[in-house]
């Protein structure tokens, strides 16, 4: 059986970032998928990366996060958060990220999710322990007016995707897109949720 983790970054639970994951997590539970899942905002995720990330670790490893980091993992002296997060990629064979674009980019909390919990030592540099694993941005804007501001969307999402998790040898699937969900009427919607639905098909089956 194949394992993913959907790691949702919305405050609301109506929202239609919520209705993305839940349809996500139904499709997958019927092509006999095992789903986790990470609510960030609803599981109160503190996305600051700190030195209480490693509350216990010795004085004397120096004053550098990739070190303690790297350390941290060696000793297994992360925060309880921090390992539950980890166990859950480790397990996962695709990892899809809910969230809606904020100022072009991941909402503070999924970035603060990433800083913690890909940590050096663990995603990068000495382990590459998510090498190989897939992953899905599944993404929601304010909306694109022509093929150009499509085109433009599609090609900067890609490359957030890029830009992280190829740097720690995850395999980028192209992102599903869905533009202006909040001034749609409810048939546009669906229409969305159906295509989405579909294109997650055909990225699962391949
Ligand atoms: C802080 C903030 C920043 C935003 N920045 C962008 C942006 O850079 N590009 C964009 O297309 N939409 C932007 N939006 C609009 C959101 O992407 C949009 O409201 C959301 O994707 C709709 O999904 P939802 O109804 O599930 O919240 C922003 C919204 C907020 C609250």
């Amino acid at each position: 059986m194949k394992n993913a983790l959907l790691v949702t970054a919305h405050p609301y639970v109506e929202s239609f970032n919520f209705a993305l994951r839940t349809q996500a997590i139904e499709l997958l539970h019927m092509l006999d998928w095992q789903v986790n899942t990470s609510d960030l905002y609803q599981q109160g995720f503190n996305p600051i990366l700190s030195p209480a990330d490693f509350p216990n670790i010795p004085t004397s490893v120096p004053l550098s996060l990739p070190k303690q980091q790297e350390v941290a993992h060696q000793h297994a002296l992360f925060s309880n958060d921090i390992n539950s997060e980890q166990s859950k990629l480790l397990a996962a064979d695709l990892v899809i990220l809910q969230f809606p674009l904020w100022w072009g980019s991941y909402p503070a909390i999924l970035k603060g999710w990433i800083e913690r919990v890909l940590s050096h030592g663990y995603g990068y540099g000495s382990n590459n322990l998510l090498s190989g694993k897939s992953i899905l941005l599944s993404v929601t804007t304010g909306g694109a007016n022509n093929e150009e501001e499509l085109e433009h969307y599609q090609t900067k999402i890609d490359q957030l995707g890029v830009d992280v998790f190829a740097y720690a040898k995850m395999k980028v699937l192209k992102a599903i897109i869905n533009h202006g969900p909040s001034h749609s009427n409810e048939q546009q919607r669906q229409t969305l949720l159906e295509r989405s639905k579909q294109q997650l098909v055909s990225m699962v089956n391949a």
